[in-house]
């Protein structure tokens, strides 16, 4: 039976410094956490503009407009049709991201579930002959659905070099003198706006001309740029110049900066209409409930308000980078607020983050199969709600 193999394979996680547990926080805030009564400040939330803690239910719900919202969706959107709040969602999003009137929007239960939705509509079985590039650095909801896809023979996946534009046009230029993959009539380009692990960002400018060039969509997951980065927190599109119609498919996580739950995909209409009929994931999966998208255009709106937020959160980014100048770590080159300490070792990593506990500061390890073997990290996270004090405080214990 499953007994012998699941603890044989828990105790090998646990050998390799590897097992995950559980825990209860009793107060989660973007500056602190409490577990067994202990408070420490907290390094490793994505609440990167201190919204989710700001915004309360208590807030959300005291309007009138929401006293009537039901807690949940009740079905699939295509068996009981959406709430007018999920269409209010999805035309603020529309709008924020400046997308053309040729776009729409699809609202998803998880990042997560909207990168699986997509890429298995794409590469199925009545579209096979298909190729997927993926930066290697990309979230594990993008490579596990690709790695499915391939093995279900219905695309062939390759991974360029970590936001190595060379080793993107190669793989590209290759496919097009593969006889078997230049007969490919479907090439998808997908990677970060930001990437989770590593913070940094790809030069989007020149990646989405070389995918143009070579006749392939693009595809962003903006899932840590969305909030922070561009006008009124729009997302690394704007960052960087690109407009929405060169981006044939954009997605946005509500998870992160934007404090709630939930996640969109931006296409055109046509590309829109093709996942309502044939992603899976939005199909058969009870709809994102009226209560989270009534947070997330609440969140939303407080996020294009309140720039100083996104001030308070760059001050608070080179604050950290310039006095963690004189620590015996060395940074990476991340300008966004995930700004990770490469330990290596898995083992070493997670005493660092328990060392870290006992001082009252709260930074995650992050390992394998998160990262690479050997490239455990210290994922620490910056938000605008952290004080120039707390900030100290990090720097001390991670530099003593
Ligand atoms: C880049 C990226 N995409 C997608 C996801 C998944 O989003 P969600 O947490 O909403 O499922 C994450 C979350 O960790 C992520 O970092």
């Amino acid at each position: 039976m499953f007994e012998a193999t699941l603890n044989q394979r828990l105790q090998q996680q646990a050998c390799s410094g590897l097992l995950r547990t559980r825990l209860i926080a009793d107060e989660i805030s973007a500056a602190y956490l409490t577990v067994d009564n202990k408070q420490y400040l907290n390094f490793a939330s994505n609440d990167y503009l201190g919204i989710a803690s700001d915004n309360t239910v208590e807030k959300l719900l005291s309007s009138d407009k929401h006293k009537h919202l039901s807690s949940g969706a009740m079905a699939s959107p295509l068996v009981v049709g959406r709430h007018k709040i999920h269409q209010e969602l999805e035309q603020l999003l529309l709008d924020w991201v400046d997308a053309p009137k040729s776009h729409d929007c699809l609202l998803f239960g998880s990042g997560y579930s909207a990168n699986t939705g997509v890429i298995s509509a794409l590469f199925n079985q009545k579209n096979k002959d298909a190729l997927l590039v993926q930066d290697k650095f990309n979230h594990a909801s993008l490579m596990d659905v690709g790695r499915n896809s391939q093995a279900l023979g219905h695309c062939r996946q390759l991974r360029f070099m970590h936001n190595d534009l060379a080793s993107l046009a190669s793989i590209l230029t290759k496919a097009a003198h593969d006889k078997s993959a230049s007969e490919m009539q479907n090439k998808l380009v997908v990677t970060e706006g930001v990437f989770s692990m590593d913070g940094d960002q790809p030069d989007l400018p020149p990646l989405t001309q070389i995918t143009k060039a070579n006749n392939a969509w693009f595809m962003l997951d903006d899932a840590h740029g969305i909030g922070v980065h561009g006008n009124r927190g729009c997302g690394s599109l704007s960052a960087q110049g690109i407009a929405l119609s060169d981006c044939d498919i954009l997605v946005i996580t509500f998870g992160k900066a934007i404090g709630a739950q939930g996640a969109a995909v931006i296409a055109t209409k046509q590309t829109i209409e093709y996942l309502t009929n044939f992603s899976r994931d939005y199909i058969y999966s009870t709809h994102l409930s009226p209560t989270q998208s009534a947070a997330a255009i609440a969140n939303i709106k407080t996020i294009q308000a309140d720039n100083w937020r996104r001030e308070k959160l760059a001050e608070n980014i080179e604050y950290f980078k310039n006095h963690m100048n004189h620590s015996k770590f060395t940074l990476t080159n991340s300008n966004s607020p995930i700004q990770p300490i490469i330990i290596g070792d898995e083992t070493k990593a997670v005493q660092l983050s328990e060392q870290l506990k006992v001082n009252g500061v709260w930074a995650s390890a992050m390992r394998y199969p998160t990262v690479a073997k050997q490239q455990a990290r210290l994922r620490i996270t910056i938000s605008a709600a952290h004080s120039k004090q707390q900030l100290d405080q990090l720097i001390k214990q991670v530099s003593a």
